[in-house]
């Protein structure tokens, strides 16, 4: 403020500056610099990427994810035989880049919102908006053709004579296109509301 009030030119002396080529850095220095800050920036996203995916993020760092955090890590995609678990991240953010990052995004900034307004702050609140919550996962899913499932469980003819024979019927409509995983696993990492 002071460099405007006191040197009313400063603006536009510095647009000025800012349009001019340089005197004084070389094209190299110009491009390491560029370099650089480009590198920092891609892998400090990368870093917020990994330190927001885990499972101990998303399921504490908001008081409210404490409920569903707990009925994933019972679930058969949390704690299991064979050790292959599925992370919050598997089943909720799409992995494709770009789209991960806005996806990530607007999640992000959803949940704190509604975690310093306390929208679901209690137990009670959170059962409350439960229902809510789930619709648009069921949605998203149905919009998708289960694609989070999708990219674990591939269904061939072989996998499917592996499973129970009760299933194989059904599993069939899927591989035909006639439903979709969320069709029936409802409630498959969280107690469907
Ligand atoms: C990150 C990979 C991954 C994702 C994503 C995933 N699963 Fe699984 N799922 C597994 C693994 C691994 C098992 C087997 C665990 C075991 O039995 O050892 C499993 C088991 C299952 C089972 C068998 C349950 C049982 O009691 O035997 C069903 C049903 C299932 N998944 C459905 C789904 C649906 C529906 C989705 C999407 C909402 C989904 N999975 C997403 C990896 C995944
Ligand atoms: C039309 C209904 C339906 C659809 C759609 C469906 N399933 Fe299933 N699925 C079932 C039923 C019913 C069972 C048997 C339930 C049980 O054993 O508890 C089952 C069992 C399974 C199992 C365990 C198989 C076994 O042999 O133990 C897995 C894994 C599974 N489903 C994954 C999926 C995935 C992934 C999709 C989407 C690609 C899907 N299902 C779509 C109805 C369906
Ligand atoms: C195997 C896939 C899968 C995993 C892993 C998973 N979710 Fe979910 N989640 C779902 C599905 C499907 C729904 C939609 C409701 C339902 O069917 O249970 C859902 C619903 C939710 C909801 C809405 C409230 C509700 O109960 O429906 C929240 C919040 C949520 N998940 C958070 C998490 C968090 C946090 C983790 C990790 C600790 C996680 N989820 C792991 C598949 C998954």
């Amino acid at each position: 403020m002071a460099a405007e009030n006191g040197n009313p030119g400063f603006l536009k002396r510095t647009w000025h500056r800012l349009r001019s080529p340089s005197a004084k850095w070389s094209v190299l220095g110009l491009l390491v610099v560029g370099f650089v800050i480009g590198s920092v920036a891609i892998i400090g996203t990368q870093v917020m990427v990994n330190v927001t995916g885990t499972d101990k993020f998303c399921g504490t760092a908001c008081h409210s994810m404490q409920w569903v955090a707990k009925e994933h890590r019972d679930g058969i995609h949390g704690t299991n035989r064979t050790g292959v678990a599925a992370t919050c991240h598997d089943c909720h953010i799409p992995k494709d880049y770009p789209y991960l990052l806005f996806y990530k995004a607007r999640a992000g900034i959803k949940d704190v919102i509604g975690e310093m307004r306390g929208v679901i702050d209690t137990e009670a609140k959170f059962k409350a908006a439960r229902m809510e919550m789930a619709k648009h996962v069921w949605e998203e899913y149905a919009g998708n053709n289960s694609q989070a499932c999708r990219n674990c469980h591939v269904f061939t003819k072989e996998v499917l004579a592996k499973q129970k024979e009760m299933v194989r019927p059904i599993h069939a409509t899927v591989m035909e296109g006639k439903a979709t995983c969320i069709d029936c696993h409802k409630g498959i990492a969280h107690t469907a509301p």
